[in-house]
């Protein structure tokens, strides 16, 4: 049973709630045990942590323990903690989030594997987060649900409070029927998202999958984007490409100091006339290893020496005890070591590979930096790494090579389009972006900025939630 609304004090109710599998900051004990609040990792948080500072409203989301914790308020934020425990974290969130849904969704790259005790673990949660969200949420408020680890919060927060407008975002890609098919619980997860009076995906494609799935295993009628349900209620859904906020970021880059730090970065990298920078967190879909490998052996057949040409590659460790992302940073730490061991020299290696998380300084920094971006995904929702070297790029200069399987290529089409799967193709594309001219570049560079400032986060979540708050009774 979930209390009324209102048995918290009225104060702390809030008129919009997002709920998410994270909170913006995660909480870290350090080895003297004391513990200390860290940024969370991950385009989810860069994308809603701006749209919750404008917005007045509360976060539910796990704040990285196991412990009841108090709502508290965080650098202006109000934050609502949900608890998960071990075994929690290890059925729900590394399990059936991370090693069923996260491959199933993102082209059964790796394997899916499917458990019948990871998907309880997946409701028991569920309800926990939505449970959390209707004692928040003050009368007829607005609850936006995030992303694929809560996808029946949903139909479990209407079940206890229907006065409520939800609306549910999928940062994923949603994968076509013959994937999807392959889920057990196939039918309670579209059941789950059909408790929103508006699911919003991040392209028209994925949107237009969940509909024919939706008919076909829920056999509920659909007519265009809407979905007729048999109490009468219709759910919305439609595309609503992610953005970030490109002026805040913008702003950073054009600090003296970013520009200095860009500089000093180049020269401790041996002032190469070139340098590819790759940023991601060391996750299988990224394609990491194909970029690294293209650029390994553009090192030995163009003859392009480590004074002409710098890598830079930061990949932060995430979800390191799935055992996919395992394999895939030992393959990454052969590769880079194989690559650099036999084409480095004393002082001067072709690959410079970072394991560690930055402020958001030196990450404008670094875009800064880079003559060439190199974003290899083999299957992405959106990827914000892209639209964020954009933001930083006010010079006009720079060249994004972006794989055609990442969301962000449907609006940035001057960048050097991609196949990550065909390797040659990656080599002789890097390779133009590298010779390109500069006014090529920059024609290219100010048509993809104009497109990420009028589409920025602001753009993207007031187009959401006018959506969600239209009264469509007709
Ligand atoms: P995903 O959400 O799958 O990780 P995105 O590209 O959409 O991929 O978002 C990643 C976000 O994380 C971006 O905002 C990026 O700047 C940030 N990020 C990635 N690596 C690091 C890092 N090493 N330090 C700080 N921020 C990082
Ligand atoms: C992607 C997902 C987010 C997730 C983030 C970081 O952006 O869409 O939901 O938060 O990756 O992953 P993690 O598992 O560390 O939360």
């Amino acid at each position: 049973m979930s209390p009324a609304p209102g048995s918290r004090t009225s104060a702390s109710l809030a008129d919009l709630v997002v709920v998410a599998n994270r909170l913006p900051v995660d909480r870290h004990t350090d080895d003297d045990g004391s513990t200390s609040w860290r940024t969370s990792p991950g385009g989810l948080v860069t994308a809603l942590e701006p749209v919750m500072r404008s917005n007045d409203g509360a976060w539910v989301g796990w704040h990285g323990g196991g412990d009841e914790h108090e709502p508290f308020e965080h650098e202006g934020l109000s934050l609502v903690p949900v608890p998960l425990t071990t075994d929690e974290v290890r059925d729900y969130y590394e399990g059936f989030s991370n090693a069923t849904l996260w491959p199933l969704y993102h082209d059964v790259i790796a394997p899916p594997a499917f458990h019948r005790e990871w998907w309880d673990a997946y409701v028991t949660v569920n309800q926990r987060f939505a449970d959390a969200a209707a004692e928040v949420a003050a009368k007829d408020a607005v609850v936006w649900v995030q992303d694929y680890q809560l996808q029946l919060v949903p139909q479990l927060l209407r079940n206890q409070r229907p006065d409520l407008r939800i609306g549910f975002f999928l940062h994923i890609p949603f994968p076509p029927s013959e994937l999807f098919g392959q889920l057990p619980w196939r039918r309670e997860l579209l059941e789950g998202l059909l408790g929103a009076d508006l699911v919003g995906f991040q392209l028209p494609g994925a949107a237009a999958n969940f509909i024919r799935l939706v008919r076909a295993r829920v056999g509920l009628r659909t007519h265009r984007d809407t979905v007729s349900l048999p109490d009468g209620r219709t759910v919305l859904v439609r595309a609503f490409p992610i953005s970030i906020d490109a002026a805040g970021l913008e702003e950073i880059a054009r600090r003296p100091e970013t520009e200095r730090r860009a500089r000093e970065i180049r020269d401790q990298l041996g002032d190469p006339e070139t340098m590819l920078l790759g940023v991601d967190r060391l996750d299988y879909t990224k394609g990491i290893v194909q970029r690294l490998r293209a650029f390994g052996e553009l090192v030995v057949e163009e003859g392009i020496g480590v004074q002409q040409v710098a890598f830079v590659q930061v990949a932060t460790p995430s979800r390191e005890r799935v055992e996919q992302y395992r394999l895939l940073r030992d393959d990454i730490d052969r590769l880079v070591g194989r690559i650099n061991g036999e084409h480095g020299h004393i002082g001067t290696q072709p690959i410079t590979y970072l394991h560690s998380s930055y402020p958001r300084a030196e990450m404008a920094a670094l875009f800064r930096a880079a003559d060439v971006m190199v974003v290899t995904p083999l299957r992405d929702g959106m990827n914000l790494v892209a639209k964020e070297y954009v933001a930083c790029r006010y010079d006009g200069g720079g060249a994004l090579v972006l794989s055609e399987f990442a969301g962000a290529a449907a609006e940035l089409k001057q960048a050097f389009s991609v196949n990550p799967y065909d390797i040659n193709g990656l080599k002789a594309t890097m390779l133009t972006a590298i010779r390109s001219d500069p006014r090529d570049l920059r024609r290219r560079m100010l048509a993809m900025r104009r497109q990420v400032s009028d589409h920025d986060i602001a753009y993207w979540a007031n187009s959401f939630l006018t959506e969600l708050r239209r009264d469509r009774r007709a």
